[in-house]
């Protein structure tokens, strides 16, 4: 077992006759990104789903920096500083990248109910403005922010998704294949962009079919298969994995 952040203990998760996520036990600090990898179907976004809360568990725990979430709903859960982003993007594509991406900070600060006491709203609305711009910044976006997000491509959308889960104040987040859609130089961007984001402590869990990537941003790994973990080191030492070959046969990762 690794340091804490995001800490998940023999969680299972049963679709009927299907075990979908089967004991995995990973530990993912904060300050770091760390991947999470296998074939399609092995369970991976299930695994996702259940620390978010939006799968019922079969057993198993998930806890944030020593805090146990397993029987909190997903708004507590986020609350609690636990974001995801999306393997389908969620944005709203007739509202402006600067809207979308104010809507992550809105909804962290709508539900911490302290807040709203304390805060006149314009100094609120002000935190929000500036919590976004701060994303948008950091993500190169600045120039795009009154843009209408249908009229964006793949990439600068995977971007404002990112954005958005950035200017939110998450303490740890769940990131499932978002470089899908990507090119290699939008990619490469998006590598800088995220080993930036972990720099002040954020904990980062990535799902990620590009091989490159995850080799590029994460100093750990698991490897997910059939619902099992059948491994976990370093990226190097799992491309040298005879078990994480066979599990990726046929497959351009391993
Ligand atoms: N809501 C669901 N109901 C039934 N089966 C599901 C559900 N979600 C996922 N599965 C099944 O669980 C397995 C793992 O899926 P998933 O977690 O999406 O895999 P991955 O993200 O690694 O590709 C697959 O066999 C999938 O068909
Ligand atoms: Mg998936």
């Amino acid at each position: 077992m690794r340091g804490e952040g995001l800490g998940i203990e023999k969680l299972s998760v049963r679709f009927g006759g299907l075990l979908a996520v089967d004991e995995v036990t990973l530990s993912a600090p904060g300050g770091a990104i760390t991947g999470l990898i296998g074939p399609n179907g092995a369970g991976k976004t299930t695994t996702f789903n259940a620390c978010t809360g939006t799968v019922p568990v079969t057993s198993g725990s998930v806890s944030l920096f020593e805090h146990d979430l397993s029987h909190h709903g997903p708004a507590s859960r986020a609350q609690s500083g636990l974001g995801r982003t999306f393997q389908r993007m969620e944005l709203f594509d007739s509202m402006t990248v600067a809207e979308n991406v104010a809507l992550g900070p809105e909804a962290a600060l709508a539900g911490r109910h302290l807040w709203s006491h304390l805060i006149s709203p314009p100094r609120q609305r002000r935190d929000i403005a500036q919590r976004a711009d701060d994303a948008l910044a950091g993500c190169g976006l600045s120039h795009l922010g009154q843009h209408r997000v249908r009229d964006l491509s793949t990439g600068q959308r995977r971007l404002v998704e990112l954005a958005r889960a950035l200017a939110s104040g998450f303490r740890f987040l769940l990131l499932d294949e978002p470089s899908s859609g990507l090119d290699k130089i939008e990619t490469e961007r998006f590598a800088e962009i995220i080993s930036g984001a972990v720099a002040s402590g954020l904990g980062i869990l990535l799902v990620e079919h590009d091989m490159a990537l995850v080799r590029s941003v994460c100093e750990y790994v698991y490897v997910l298969d059939f619902g099992q973990l059948i491994f976990e080191g370093s990226m190097a030492e799992a491309q040298n994995s005879e078990v994480v070959r066979a599990a990726y046969l046929g497959s351009e990762a391993a």
